[in-house]
């Protein structure tokens, strides 16, 4: 798929650095089945058992294969409530990559956004970033702050080629800073990569150009670092003066801009649970140990067992295998050249771990309110058995209050994430099948209409009918 020179051998294909060792039956089933269960399911692809998907590309969020070396550090975890010797294995993982003063562990990201906002939160406060995440805004807005996204125009542009598409607007902060008031904004954030964006990276000369920034009002600024270590090849791909730099490197060189982060080890630390919150300052680690051990568990353990500790002090050393970056950040850009050759539109250029199908080029013909994105989400479903994400109007599209209007979100996207280590080349090229398939039939695809709308985060629960 690709010729590269490395390490002097000149390479056409990029195989999977590693090798199977347990396996995982995938249930085959035909189309007739699927139009049955995704009709059951009300049409809602989060209401399907997992076991009647054939390809799962819901979220790379904890669904990484762990590796033989994470699986036998589980068996030498150390369960002991208070000090635990992987607790210490995992801080000083955690420290050298951080640098870090304290380390705290959570059972996930957004318990960790949750700790760090219940402290800095309040309302009259604003929380600047290039985009938070969901859980990122709802920990912001639950706690009465406001949540509010930076990004650079180029983000909003599905076809601009920009490198470095999760960048946050230096200008338009620091207007908002002088806007609001430094002392009403406890501490700015920004998202690497920038999953809502469409997992587009942060340049190193952005991170620095924002901690400059916030240097000079007084801001803490923290990293929401989930996917760290995608983030630090992008910089070693594209970014002049890093070619040479181990991405480990690049990681620390993040790192060192920031003031603390929170992470969902789910993603960049290759486990399915876990998580944690890190900080320098004394006092924000002190108030975060204190509700740590209310809501989370010990400071030694937070919600985790001494196993999950050690599955990710292992799995973030195995995340900056170069090798395996390179595999990774290249699987997605094949996909996006294939998908080139079909001429089926997506969310340029591809980021470090999904496709974003650009779905009001992909089914011009439904109207927005109609939900274009859900229309082929469903459509892969019954073609091919996979499963991905809709993020667009049902996920983020509103109603205005008083007419009752349909606001569209900015743009209409179904995500094919790609979970870590999981699925082989042949997986992906049947993916790409599937796809050309539901593009060739695109002018078949129709709307779809709520049977069943929650009031909050509808996207779970909703019901939906076909509209004829
Ligand atoms: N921040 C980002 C950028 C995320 O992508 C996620 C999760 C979180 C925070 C929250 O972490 O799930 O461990 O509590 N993203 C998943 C996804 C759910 O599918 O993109 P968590």
């Amino acid at each position: 798929m690709l010729e590269i020179k490395k390490k002097g051998v000149l390479m056409k294909t990029i195989i999977e650095p590693f090798k199977i060792k347990m396996v995982e039956s995938i249930k085959m089933t035909t189309r007739e089945q699927r139009e049955e269960i995704i009709k059951k399911a009300g049409y809602n692809l989060f209401l399907i058992n997992a076991e009647d998907i054939i390809i799962d590309l819901l979220t790379d969020s904890g669904t990484a294969a762990m590796s033989d070396l994470q699986w036998s550090g589980i068996m030498h975890g150390d369960e002991s409530y208070a000090g635990a010797r992987s607790y210490h294995r995992f801080f000083n993982k955690v420290q050298e990559l951080t640098g870090f003063k304290h380390i705290i562990p959570t059972h996930q990201g957004r318990a960790a956004e949750r700790i760090l906002f219940e402290i800095l939160a309040q309302k009259g406060k604003y929380i600047p970033s290039n985009t938070h995440f969901d859980t990122t805004r709802a920990n912001i807005e639950y706690n009465g702050a406001e949540a509010v996204d930076l990004v650079i125009d180029e983000a909003k542009d599905p076809n601009s080629l920009h490198p470095f598409k999760g960048n946050i607007d230096l200008e338009k902060l620091e207007n908002f800073i002088k806007e609001k008031g430094a002392e009403n904004i406890p501490v700015c954030m920004l998202t690497i990569t920038n999953n809502s964006g469409g997992g587009q990276p942060v340049s190193l000369e952005n991170i620095r150009g924002a901690k400059e920034i916030c240097l000079k009002y007084d801001i803490p600024l923290f990293l929401d670092a989930c996917r760290f270590a995608e983030n630090s090849y992008f910089i070693k791909m594209r970014e002049p003066g890093y070619q040479d730099w181990s991405c480990r490197k690049i990681a620390q060189k993040i790192f060192s801009y920031a003031d603390g982060c929170t992470m969902s080890a789910k993603k960049d630390a290759l486990v399915n649970i876990g998580g944690f919150l890190a900080m320098n300052d004394d006092d924000l680690g002190l108030q975060a140990r204190n509700v740590l051990i209310v809501t989370e568990g010990f400071p030694t353990y937070g919600g985790l067992a001494g196993r999950d500790l050690e599955a990710i002090a292992q799995g973030l050393d195995e995340v900056l295998d170069e090798d395996y970056l390179h595999y990774r950040i290249r699987t997605v850009e094949y996909m996006g050249e294939r998908l080139d050759k079909m001429g089926v539109p997506y969310l340029k250029p591809t980021g470090g771990h999904a496709l974003y199908l650009d779905a009001k080029a992909f089914a011009p013909h439904i109207p927005l309110e109609q939900f274009p994105g859900q229309a082929i989400a469903v459509a892969l479903y019954i073609a091919g058995g996979i499963r991905s994400c809709e993020i667009g109007g049902i996920m983020f599209g509103k109603n205005d209050p008083e007419t009752g209007t349909y606001i569209p979100p900015m743009l209409e996207l179904v995500r094919l994430a790609f979970p870590r280590r999981v699925y082989t080349q042949s997986h992906f090229d049947y993916v790409l099948e599937v796809i050309e398939e539901v593009y060739q039939n695109r002018d078949q695809l129709k709307g779809f209409r709520f049977t069943y709308e929650a009031p909050m985060l509808r996207h779970f629960t909703a019901q939906f009918e076909m509209v004829d």
